[in-house]
């Protein structure tokens, strides 16, 4: 994952579904188009994880989106649980302490660890409110930096966050950003998305698209626009 290859296998996309079954018919849909799926908290509650790792034995890059955080004897062993999933990420709270054992417990596993910086919904008063002084972007830039010298992967990141963390890390850290609208789809709740091309053009190296997959009229087609759009910015 260092290293995404193909436009295709940039394309992440969120099985924000309520059941096994919906997620299930939704790569059933897709088929070959998508080949790397993330499962976040809403599925893994409702019957997902163990689908997680069955999409990954049947050859499917696997997204686990845990945003763990806990003591670190805590998070070192679900990160141990999760390598033994096959899949191929989960996500961690960039919290240094947090970062640390999450890198000591997944040894030579390959399970590659993504952290979460700040989450996106917090603004600079919700930081004040939660004891931080500063702004966002200082401190998303100073988690990217301590994610990198703790040896992390990568990190989830806003599309506007990308070049910061860039400037401050260069291509040490894959990132991965959520956010994205393709051209005239809707916003939903995403208050800076960017378009796809736009992301890549500007850094990102994997995209994760949930609702303008999932509840377009043709999933596949909206998937295939996606990637078509992934290979512009590239060329
Ligand atoms: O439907 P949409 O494309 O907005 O979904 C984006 C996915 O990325 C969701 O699963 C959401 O939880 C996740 N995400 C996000 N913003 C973040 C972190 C994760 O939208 N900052």
């Amino acid at each position: 994952m260092r290293d995404p290859k193909t436009a295709r296998d940039r394309l992440i996309v969120g099985l924000d579904l309520p059941s096994r079954q919906a997620a299930e018919q939704m790569v059933e849909t897709l088929g070959p188009a998508v080949t790397f799926y993330k499962v976040g908290m809403q599925l893994s509650f409702s019957g997902g994880l163990g689908y997680a790792a069955d999409l990954a034995r049947a050859g499917k890059s696997v997204f686990l989106d845990m945003k763990l955080l806990d003591i670190p004897n805590t998070v070192a062993s679900a990160v141990e649980a999760i390598a033994g999933m096959g899949v191929t990420c989960t996500t961690i709270h960039a919290y240094p302490q947090t970062m640390r054992a999450a890198v000591d417990a997944r040894g030579d596993s390959g399970l590659k660890l993504l952290g979460v910086t700040v989450l996106t919904s917090l603004d600079a008063a919700d930081l004040a409110e939660t004891g931080y002084a500063g702004s966002v972007s200082d401190l998303v830039v100073k988690r990217a930096v301590q994610a990198a010298e703790i040896g992390m992967d990568g990190l989830i990141c806003a599309p506007g966050d990308i070049a910061a963390i860039r400037a401050a890390v260069g291509h040490q850290l894959i990132l991965v950003t959520p956010g994205i609208r393709p051209a005239g789809s809707a916003a939903g709740d995403q208050k800076r998305a960017a378009t796809p091309e736009a992301a890549i053009r500007n850094g990102a190296d994997c995209l994760v698209v949930a609702r303008p997959v999932i509840k377009a009229a043709d999933p596949r087609a909206a998937a295939e626009a996606i990637i078509g759009e992934i290979e512009q910015a590239l060329a």
